[in-house]
């Protein structure tokens, strides 16, 4: 079998590794020279754990390719995957789909025979269609179907979430008279290996199927920001967020993922994608009130929590040193889109703060996004020496092995502000460190 991905950025690499892993043929089309001249080589653009060794071994096996020529690629194509990016447009929040419309466009060029067109990019509601339609304007007389197939992809887990993924989302459309069973057999040949290992997958409507990625993230989106706000919550109350946690995911209604209380969401999916639902909802007529509130109270978070820092330094912030531990909005990524550091640490610069910074994996990304004055350690310790308070950003595991002792040693001060709760407190204030977590008394 053999299948085309257009676009070499994380999801088509992701995606179409994994796709190779199950013994398709996969041609992958990147049309930035420099991008595709790093693929060839073998380096591989984006930082996430196992995906090097899984493109090296089928770009070896002759599995994977990749090219900038699209008829190459689709050529004996039963299925063309639009894996190109859908910034959030400026101004309305809306994604912007000019590279997905321009794929389409490319690919009714390029095609020559049958084949189904998947979307894997997030798209907004009625892409789909849109793609249909330009196809179908530029060649009346090509024979294709069009399907949604979103990706559920986390940054860092990227590959096992493909390989073991909690279901697969098949929305299809078809414009043929056998009301879509060809294009369905294809895409159940495609995941074949997960029907073996009892994956549900599930076929919807093109629209179904768009919706349910923004419905997923904007609702995951939601459950962490309402285990925040519990958060806060319980410091005031004397309550701990872990017991309620547990308390509540224990409820298989509830479910017990995604309640760990931080600094806020980020990243490159949930904020863009709930500010892409909260404007898709309103132009239909149906405000989602809870996601626009989500977005409002996740923002309005990461302000609130520097003010937490600058109380810390008893006295005031200014010309105090801040050691901060990570960077990147989750760890086991490079990424610092939307991170939660980016404002914080803005909001100490203007106090006044010194700020030395370490992450394992995002200081080269930080620095483009961080206030000018920051220093950029060479390991943790580095960056907690003679600091006054220590901020940990990012819950990195070299992190949680750090001593207490030591730590105590190399500060000046004894403030501990941990955003990501992976000290434990009384092991913080036995090495007599003033230690404050979130959401725990
Ligand atoms: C997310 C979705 O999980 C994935 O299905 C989708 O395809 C892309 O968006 P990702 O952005 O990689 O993946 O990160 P994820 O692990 O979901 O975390 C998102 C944000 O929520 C991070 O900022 C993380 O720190 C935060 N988070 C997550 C919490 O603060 N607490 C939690 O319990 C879980």
């Amino acid at each position: 079998m053999h299948i085309a991905v257009i676009g070499g950025g994380y999801v088509g690499l992701v995606s179409g590794a994994c796709f190779a892993e199950f013994g398709i043929e996969v041609a992958v089309v990147e049309t930035h020279p420099g991008r595709l001249a790093a693929l060839r080589r073998g380096h591989i653009p984006i930082y996430e754990p196992g995906l090097d060794k899984l493109v090296a071994d089928n770009f070896a096996a002759g599995r994977l390719t990749f090219g900038d020529d699209i008829a190459a690629a689709v050529k004996g194509a039963e299925a063309i995957f639009i894996a190109v990016g859908t910034p959030a447009r400026r101004g309305d929040g809306h994604a912007d789909l000019e590279y997905v419309y321009a794929a389409a466009k490319q690919i009714a060029d390029a095609m020559t025979e049958y084949a189904v067109v998947v979307t894997k990019s997030t798209v907004p509601v009625g892409t789909g269609r849109e793609v249909a339609r330009i196809i179908r304007a530029a060649r009346p007389d090509l024979d294709f179907d069009i399907a949604s197939n979103p990706e559920f992809l986390r940054e860092g887990n990227a590959i096992d979430d493909f390989m073991k993924p909690d279901r697969v989302i098949i929305g299809i459309e078809s414009g043929g008279a056998d009301g879509g069973a060809r294009a369905r057999e294809i895409m159940k040949r495609l995941y074949r290996p997960l029907y073996l290992i009892e994956t549900p997958i599930v076929f919807a409507s093109l629209e179904s199927a768009e919706l349910i990625k923004y419905a997923s993230n904007a609702f995951l989106a939601m459950k962490v920001t309402f285990a925040n706000e519990m958060a806060d919550l319980c410091e005031k109350t004397g309550a701990d967020i872990h017991d309620i946690a547990r308390g509540i995911g224990l409820d298989g209604r509830i479910g017990r993922k995604f309640l760990h209380p931080g600094p806020g969401f980020g990243g490159s999916c949930f904020p863009k994608d709930t500010l892409a639902l909260v404007a898709i909802a309103r132009e239909a007529g149906a405000p989602t009130h809870l996601i626009e509130t989500t977005v409002a109270v996740n923002d309005a978070r990461k302000v609130k929590l520097a003010e937490r820092v600058i109380a810390a330094c008893d006295g005031g912030i200014l010309g105090k040193t801040v050691g901060v531990l990570g960077l990147t909005f989750k760890p086991e990524t490079d990424d610092m889109r939307e991170a939660p550091s980016v404002p914080i640490l803005h909001t100490l610069d203007k106090a006044g703060a010194v700020i030395r910074v370490f992450d394992p994996a995002g200081m080269e990304n930080a620095r483009s996004l961080l206030p000018a004055g920051v220093f950029y350690c060479k390991d943790a310790l580095d960056a907690a020496s003679d600091a006054d308070v220590l901020l940990v950003l990012t819950e990195w595991n070299e992190f949680r092995a750090l001593s207490p002792v030591k730590l105590r040693q190399i500060m000046r001060g004894a403030a501990i502000v941990d955003l990501r709760n992976i000290y434990d407190p009384p092991a913080m204030r036995a090495a007599g460190f003033h230690y404050t977590s979130i959401g725990r008394a």
